[in-house]
């Protein structure tokens, strides 16, 4: 994967997708960042990677929060040594804040919720990180879109605004960063199987009927892993994407290839 030695902070690390990617890009021989809200799944997280001979370190941190951004990226660069690839990973789904979903039921905090996390966050990240991006000759940003950028969905609001601006501040920051030979791109999962799905599902009013809703779509019958996601993450920040800037790249088991259901082909029911 040519990521050997790359210094990678992945926010939201602690779990999902970020977990998965910690865990794979340090396989590959990256030095890993973690970080998280969350600190005992996050110091889980290294534990893991260093038991099977990796190498890691973590750095609690809200990704809304400038002054622990900030410390996160002072703690890379101090104990990694310099920034490779900021992975914007860390995201959550209005689903998850206890609210009501629809237009009417939803509060206004959880709408700044979603959009501080998902939005601000990055942003953030990206402003604290870029000194040491500078100094790098490998440098990425790689940010979590979502189908949702892309394509509607029911009770996604909150969500599916703040991950289309998402691949948006993608082609606005590569733009900007262009000449400081930083690449920054994004990527779009479908249904990845994670805790954030698990709580979609059940906070739907019919998690089985939501469920086949966002697999039967996968041409691919089964929900993604968050691996899945972890190797596109580590090939965008290699060497072999060296000509992929600004890029919005679907991985989402060919979900938007299409306008259908399994069903139509005789597929049947996803696993
Ligand atoms: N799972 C999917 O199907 C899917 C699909 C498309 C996009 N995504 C995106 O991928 C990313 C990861 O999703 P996941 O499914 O692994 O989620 P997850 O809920 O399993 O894990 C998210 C992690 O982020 C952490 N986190 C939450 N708020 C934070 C904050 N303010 N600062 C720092 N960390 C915080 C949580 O503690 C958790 O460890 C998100 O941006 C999400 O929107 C996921």
């Amino acid at each position: 994967m040519q990521i050997s030695g790359m210094n990678f902070v992945i926010t939201g690390a602690g779990a999902g997708i970020g977990a998965g990617t910690a865990q794979v890009a340090a396989r590959y021989g990256a030095r890993v960042m973690v970080s998280d809200t969350n600190d005992v799944n996050g110091r889980a997280v290294v534990q893991s990677i260093r038991d099977a001979g990796g190498v890691a370190h973590y750095q609690h941190c809200d990704v809304t929060d400038e002054a622990q951004v900030q410390a996160l990226m002072q703690a890379a660069g101090d104990q990694l040594g310099g920034i490779d690839v900021l992975h914007n990973n860390a995201g959550i789904h209005e689903s998850m804040l206890g609210d009501g979903l629809t237009l009417e039921a939803m509060s206004r905090s959880t709408f700044d919720k979603v959009m501080a996390v998902n939005v601000l966050g990055p942003w953030l990240c990206a402003k604290y990180a870029l000194p040491w991006l500078r100094d790098s000759s490998q440098a990425s940003i790689i940010n979590a879109g979502s189908t949702s950028s892309i394509a509607g969905y029911p009770n996604c609001v909150a969500y599916g605004s703040s991950k289309g601006a998402v691949m948006q501040m993608t082609k606005m920051l590569a733009v900007d960063l262009a000449a400081d030979g930083i690449r920054v791109n994004c990527y779009c999962p479908g249904s990845i199987h994670t805790k954030m799905v698990d709580d979609f599902l059940a906070a739907a009013p019919d998690p089985a009927a939501m469920l086949n809703t966002m697999t039967l779509t996968h041409l691919i019958p089964r929900m993604g892993k968050p691996e899945d996601v972890a190797e596109l993450v580590c090939f965008l920040a290699s060497p072999a994407a060296s000509f992929i800037n600004g890029a919005v790249w679907l991985i989402d088991g060919g979900s938007l290839a299409w306008r259908g259901t399994l069903d139509i082909l005789g597929m049947g029911e996803s696993t």
